[in-house]
């Protein structure tokens, strides 16, 4: 994986930040006149199916291998469930398929079995089953009964050596053709929170049945139906941002075009979503499909930055520019559609039928991911074929370029925003934070849309990370603020970033770092995450210029014109606390009083399961702030100061 110096070379000096020759350490800040405008999208959030980010994370499905499609043999995450002196069998049926979509279902053949002594399956979850007192769960499942079958179904949460039962209820007799069941589980107060659990499905009788898509759903988010995990969701919201970039990275493009983000498969009913194969080594279910994104963005009052599928596949296969490629290219206008299109275009009216009649708003659309790895030379054509398309069906889309393909293909071809992926050292983003300050004003925008610093020297994809925990400590934090810093200053190019991946489950993991970690039952923000946190929630809308002399702290000046507050981002990557003299010139007064936000410890702290908030930012008043004040910058710290203009 390429993960660069950006191509483009820095033409023209913008926001410098120079450093003077003074006596003492110092940043002058000048408030008489912004250096430009921050850009309105600057944070936001990348998402794919990495690191189980959707199944096993975000998506609240409990259930693994809910439509037995996870293994063509075997019935992979269910056992069978034996009481007493029960006894079945279990075994996937391609002979009993549920409809065309999802071609096989799961025998289960009780030998014996009774109200006393059930026999059944069980489903061990992702990584356990998560129990919470006073809980209420969603079950459905599909089913049908062999001949001869008069027994009824019962569904329950047990831990995991059967012996405590945490929820519990009978439900209907089966009939013989497949059928739709749907109850209701409910924990009791007195339960402790635990995911050493398991679902198990049971007859109270001999006899055949057959299951399909069972599914349980723990509490969502405001108790949507196929919903969100609320503790996960809730953590982003709370970095308020403004764009979510769907649905990849290499999730997007797939090992093979087979395999790609199909979009068209991943919307309406479950039952018609069959999944596909992840590049990430496990099969997606598709119950997190295109609404879903989108409810997810309005969920987070964010848009979607939509990137189709452009024709290049991460094995290396891609499609010619030219017919070849014209189905790909249709595939992508019906997606604006499907997004944006009135309910009586074709596929707005399609999502309608999904349940969201309104158009979502779209602004940004990406052509492809990462194309510098197709080495056919076939991006710049396509890249044409699919800008020259949709430019003149939507004039008004910003088009995403994954390559600088414009210099050769002239102006029809020239993007409006380039995307700019970084997975380098802290060192790296630390001497590297002055990137764009050069950037050519003239050129394309830049969409930095994926960046990570790893503080070991394994990258994050080289296996041998694997003993490090899965999320950054202190010291990527800093190294993730000191970019961010250089991304803020430069915010006039830089329109959009957002730090990757998103998320891993603490059990499988195939990336590190990664922002926001969690298990079954419970989830936890990073020491990057709350870094970008700060940042994101305190930016402001034009940019102050902010001349740093003699020190090594890296800073970030931007105001807020409505509420008068200048927000003053410092990142001191040193171990050395730093004393430095601020000056704001070109305003009459300040405040005597500021707030600060900071993110101060060692750079081998981090957070996790079991100490979610050992590193996070804490708040304190700063007295005696004129125009001229010193502060004094903790070590291996981020601090965000909020001035107040008088
Ligand atoms: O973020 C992980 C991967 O890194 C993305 O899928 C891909 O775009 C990049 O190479």
């Amino acid at each position: 994986m390429r993960h660069p110096i950006n191509p483009i070379l820095p033409i023209v000096a913008g926001l410098c930040i120079l450093a003077q020759a003074e006596a003492a350490p110092s940043l002058v800040i000048d408030a008489a006149k912004p250096a430009g405008n921050v850009s309105p999208t600057l944070y936001g959030l990348m998402t794919e199916e990495i690191n189980y980010s959707y199944d096993g994370g975000l998506y609240g499905e409990a259930i693994r291998n809910r439509a037995f499609l996870d293994d063509a043999k075997n019935p992979v995450h269910w056992t069978a469930f034996q009481q007493g002196n029960a006894s079945v069998v279990i075994a996937l049926d391609p002979d009993q398929p549920l409809n065309d979509v999802i071609k096989t279902s799961l025998r289960v053949t009780a030998n014996a079995a009774s109200a006393a002594t059930p026999a059944g399956v069980a489903n061990d979850g992702y990584w356990g089953i998560p129990v919470r007192p006073s809980s209420s769960y969603r079950v459905s499942f599909m089913a049908k009964a062999a001949q001869g079958f008069s027994g009824r179904v019962t569904v329950s949460i047990v831990s995991d050596d059967g012996t405590t039962v945490y929820a519990k209820t009978r439900g209907p007799g089966l009939s013989a053709g497949w059928k739709s069941y749907s109850m209701t589980l409910k924990t009791g107060k007195d339960v402790s929170p635990t995911a050493k659990a398991k679902f198990v499905v049971s007859v109270d009788q001999p006899g055949t049945i057959w299951l399909s898509l069972v599914s349980l759903f723990p509490p969502t988010w405001k108790n949507q139906l196929n919903g969100f995990r609320p503790d996960i969701l809730q953590k982003l919201i709370d970095l308020n941002p403004k764009f979510l970039r769907l649905p990849g990275g290499n999730y997007l493009e797939g090992d093979t075009i087979d395999t790609r983000f199909d979009w068209k498969k991943t919307i309406g009913p479950i039952e018609q979503r069959p999944g596909h194969p992840s590049p990430w080594g496990y099969r997606s279910t598709d119950g997190l499909g295109l609404m879903e994104f989108l409810r997810w963005c309005e969920d987070m009052n964010a848009e979607p930055v939509l990137a189709v599928y452009a024709g290049y596949s991460l094995k290396g296969q891609h499609v010619n520019p030219g017919p070849d490629l014209q189905p790909f290219v249709q595939d992508a206008l019906d997606e604006i559609e499907y997004v944006t299109g009135p309910t009586s275009s074709k596929w707005g009216a399609e999502r309608a039928k999904d349940g969201h009649a309104k158009p979502f708003p779209l602004h940004y659309v990406e052509i492809g991911n990462e194309d510098w790895f197709d080495k056919s030379g076939s991006y710049d054509a396509r890249f044409v074929q699919f800008s020259e398309t949709i430019r003149a069906k939507y004039p008004d889309l910003k088009l995403i370029s994954t390559y600088d393909s414009y210099r050769q293909h002239g102006p029809n071809a020239k993007p409006d925003v380039f995307d700019d992926h970084y997975y380098v050292t802290v060192d790296e983003f630390v001497k590297d934070n002055g990137h764009y300050d050069h950037y050519d004003r003239s050129a394309p925008k830049i969409f930095v849309g994926e960046w990570a610093a790893h503080e070991s020297s394994f990258p994050p994809w080289d296996r041998r990370s694997a003993a490090l925990p899965p999320t950054p400590n202190m010291r990527a934090a800093l190294g993730d603020a000191a970019w961010m810093a250089g991304l803020e200053r430069n915010s006039d190019v830089v329109v959009m970033n957002c730090y990757a991946p998103l998320f891993v489950n603490i059990n499988g993991r195939q990336w590190r770092p990664d922002l926001i970690g969690y298990d079954a039952l419970n989830s936890y923000g990073s020491p990057s995450y709350y870094a970008f946190r700060l940042f994101s929630t305190h930016v402001g809308d034009e940019i102050l210029r902010g001349t740093v002399a003699d020190s090594s702290v890296i800073t970030s000046v931007t105001r807020d014109s409505k509420k008068g507050i200048i927000y003053v981002k410092l990142v001191n990557p040193t171990v050395d606390s730093q004393q430095l003299e601020i000056r704001v010139d070109g305003v009459s007064a300040l405040k005597d009083t500021a707030e600060a936000q900071t993110i101060a410890a060692d750079p081998s702290a981090t957070n996790s399961i079991s100490e979610p908030t050992k590193v996070v930012p804490v708040d304190s008043d700063v007295p005696g702030i004129k125009p001229s004040f010193t502060y004094t910058v903790a070590p291996n710290s981020i601090t965000v100061l909020q001035l107040h203009v008088k």
